[in-house]
């Protein structure tokens, strides 16, 4: 077990990004329909949000509800937008008393009034806290994302707001539904599964991957601090070689 004093603070990523995953598995494990796998996962998202902000961590931000997702059965569905309007409900307090502010990326459009409605007044309220930035991804996907963005640089682009020659990756960044928000340093996946799952594709591409056989309701703080322990012990060379990454630590420091 990895506790908060062995982390080294000064050196936490700044951004980091949770595929939740195998809440249905647990609820199998103990012969109980799905959603009590989703309704545990919400003591796992509370304990992880707190343990983040706690330590400093700058954005989290978590895979809530997938573009895909709308495919599963429709009471499973129901079950898990209520049980966003009453986790979001309940929490907002817990937010505002601890600095969080809460954001959402995806397609926020397609969610059902009630859901939208408790989220939006949830941003809203929180929109001036300076601590822990919590994301939530609902109706998310990132090919989605990026086809939107694709879209809406096209239009720019016809209407003569942009050259395309101008196109750049900040240009194209600014078009996605993070932008302002740094790329995740850290992405963590819970349930054994080594999939990304159509999640931030273009905000990984030099993301260190997490993955950990925890299923999603048994994911607690030590658990969070260890991925973080884990992505302490990696060296991140963005392509360059050790030698260059050791000349820059010293050059810095
Ligand atoms: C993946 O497990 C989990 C989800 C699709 C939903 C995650 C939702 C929560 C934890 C509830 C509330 C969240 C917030 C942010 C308030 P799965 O159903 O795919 O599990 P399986 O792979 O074992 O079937």
């Amino acid at each position: 077990m990895v506790s908060k004093e062995q982390l080294d603070l000064k050196r936490l990523p700044k951004h980091v990004a949770i595929i939740m995953d195998g809440n249905g598995r647990w609820a199998k494990k103990k012969g109980n329909p799905r959603i009590y796998g989703h309704s545990n996962g919400v003591a796992a998202v509370r304990d992880t949000v707190e343990a983040a902000a706690e330590i400093g961590i700058n954005f989290l931000t978590l895979y809530a509800f997938s573009t895909e997702n709308w495919n599963r059965p429709r009471t499973e569905i129901d079950a898990l937008m209520s049980l966003l309007v009453s986790t979001i409900n309940k929490e907002t307090k817990t937010l505002l008393e601890n600095n969080v502010r809460l954001q959402a990326i995806g397609d926020i459009g397609s969610l059902p009034n009630s859901v939208a409605k408790q989220l939006k007044g949830a941003i809203e309220k929180t929109k001036r806290k300076t601590g822990l930035n919590l994301i939530l991804a609902l109706s998310y996907s990132s090919r989605w994302e990026m086809l939107n963005a694709a879209r809406n640089l096209a239009e720019d682009v016809q209407q003569g707001k942009i050259d395309s020659e101008d196109i750049d990756s900040t240009v194209f960044e600014s078009y996605l539904n993070t932008s302002g928000i740094p790329d995740p340093e850290l992405l963590i996946r819970t349930s054994g599964e080594f999939r990304i799952s159509n999640f931030l594709l273009w905000q990984i591409a030099y993301t260190e991957l997490y993955f950990t056989p925890t299923l999603w309701p048994d994911f607690r703080r030590e658990d969070f601090y260890m991925a973080i322990a884990n992505f302490q012990s990696r060296e991140r060379r963005f392509g360059k070689i050790s030698e260059q990454i050791v000349e820059n630590i010293n050059i810095n420091s």
